[in-house]
């Protein structure tokens, strides 16, 4: 338990960690990358170089101090977080190592502020929240290991087929070398990946959402080429060099982003490769015959951006299912389910009262799709979302 007066001394510390901002990130990060270069094989360092991983964690921190005296707000962040952080495999050991980063940064940052007793307020309110997420991330941890085809850490699994869905999208189907089954997951959900790019000084763990129904013996991911300014390391990598016969580790499925079968109607929404967890959600609703109406909307550039064009045709038009798609770009093909420009919620009809929104894609594309939903009368709780990056809110 934390004391009145003790949460009185940890808030009294947050102005000063507000105004500071991302130099207190920075600070913390760069202590923690310095001491513990380990760590740099379980964070994505190309977040730390964009800085949205920076502010995720910052935030939290700063909510959760926030809301010492209320934590039940905070539950879903929470769910969400240790789903995250059991894709990295994180064990309590870890939150010794970041919660000494942190305790000394306050230290070096607000001297003037770090009594012995703010340290003392401050350790208590870091070890409770820990402990939060220690003991979700352990019963999940537990949960999966007991399923039929379930497992615990890093299991080696062989690409056994490398299919093109795109110009820029390519799927992996991977059977696990032990031959034994693979535990069922919850459409929406994802994998974890881990491997070591000649391109990188780093082991890299990434995120990928599984893109088909499951199947008992085999996952399916499909995977963009991320190219820019600064190429991805991992998705450029898996393109260029995982082949069939090759072996990865992967981390078992995951994720608080799933279809949740409430016999209601169901819109699923995405844009370019936010397409992989509708994909899940399209197979697993056709195989099971589902019973209510499905609306599939995507938006991605162009025809030969076009991921799964045939397959979503095909299972929206055996269940009579509507389907739509804008091309943002030139060269639209005639047909009555695609259309050009960005997408029109208006020009579709929408179960607007009663119906469950799925959304997938760019944080800009999804704070449209959420503010233009909720303007047309969508209750917030019927919008779900998730982001293939550190988490963003979309209002
Ligand atoms: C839950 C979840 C599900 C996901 N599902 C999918 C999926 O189904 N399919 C899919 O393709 N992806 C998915 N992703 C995204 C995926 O995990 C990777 O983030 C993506 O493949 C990019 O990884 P990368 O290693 O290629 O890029 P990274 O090397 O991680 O780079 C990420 C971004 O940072 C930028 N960057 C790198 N270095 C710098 C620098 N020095 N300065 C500025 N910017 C820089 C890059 O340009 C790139 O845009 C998912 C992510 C999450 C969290
Ligand atoms: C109480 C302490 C912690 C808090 C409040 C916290 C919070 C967060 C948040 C908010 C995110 C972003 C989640 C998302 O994108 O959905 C995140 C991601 C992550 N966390 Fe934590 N975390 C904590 C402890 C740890 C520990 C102990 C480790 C391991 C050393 C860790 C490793 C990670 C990693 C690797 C990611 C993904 C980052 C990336 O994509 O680069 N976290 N955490």
């Amino acid at each position: 338990m934390i004391s009145t007066q003790e949460i009185k001394l940890v808030q009294s510390t947050i102005p000063q960690l507000e105004e500071g901002g991302s130099a207190v990130t920075d600070h913390f990060y760069r202590r923690m990358f310095s001491h513990n270069t380990e760590l740099k094989d379980i964070f994505n360092m190309s977040n730390q170089h964009t800085g949205r991983q920076k502010v995720a964690l910052f935030e939290a921190i700063i909510a959760y101090v926030k809301n010492l005296n209320n934590l039940s707000v905070l539950k879903p962040a929470v769910e969400r977080i240790a789903h995250k952080h059991t894709s990295f495999n994180i064990e309590p050991e870890h939150y010794d190592i970041v919660g000494h980063h942190l305790i000394e940064t306050l230290r070096e940052l607000i001297p003037d502020l770090f009594s012995p007793q703010v340290e003392a307020a401050w350790l208590k309110a870091y070890g409770l929240l820990a402990s939060l997420f220690i003991d979700r991330e352990s019963e999940l941890y537990k949960e999966r290991a007991q399923l039929k085809g379930g497992w615990h850490g890093k299991r080696a699994f062989t690409v056994i087929r490398k299919v093109k869905e795109s110009e820029l999208v390519t799927s992996f189907i991977f059977e696990p070398n032990d031959c034994q089954p693979v535990m069922t997951f919850e459409p929406g959900q994802y994998i974890s990946i881990e491997l070591t790019p000649d391109t990188s000084e780093n082991i890299e763990i990434r995120q990928y959402s599984l893109s088909t129904a499951p199947n008992g013996a085999s996952y399916r991911i499909s995977v963009k080429r991320e190219q820019g300014q600064f190429d991805g390391i991992v998705s450029n990598y898996i393109h260029d060099n995982l082949e069939v016969g090759d072996s990865v580790d992967l981390r078992p499925p995951t994720g608080d982003f799933f279809f949740q079968d409430k016999q209601s109607p169901v819109v699923l929404i995405s844009a370019g490769v936010g397409v992989t967890p509708m994909q899940a959600m399209l197979e697993t609703l056709a195989a099971k015959k589902y019973q209510q109406p499905l609306t599939y909307i995507h938006a991605c550039e162009n025809s030969a951006q076009h991921s799964f064009n045939q397959r979503t045709a095909e299972l929206c038009e055996i269940n009579h299912w509507q389907h739509h798609t804008w091309y943002n770009g030139k060269g639209v093909p005639n047909s009555e389910h695609i259309h050009q420009g960005l997408i029109d919620f208006n020009a579709i009809e929408l179960p607007l009262t009663d119906g469950d929104f799925y959304l997938c894609g760019p944080v800009g594309f999804m704070q449209f799709a959420n503010n233009t939903l909720q303007e047309l009368g969508v209750n917030p709780e019927r919008i779900h979302y998730e982001v293939f990056g550190p988490h963003a809110t979309l209002s």
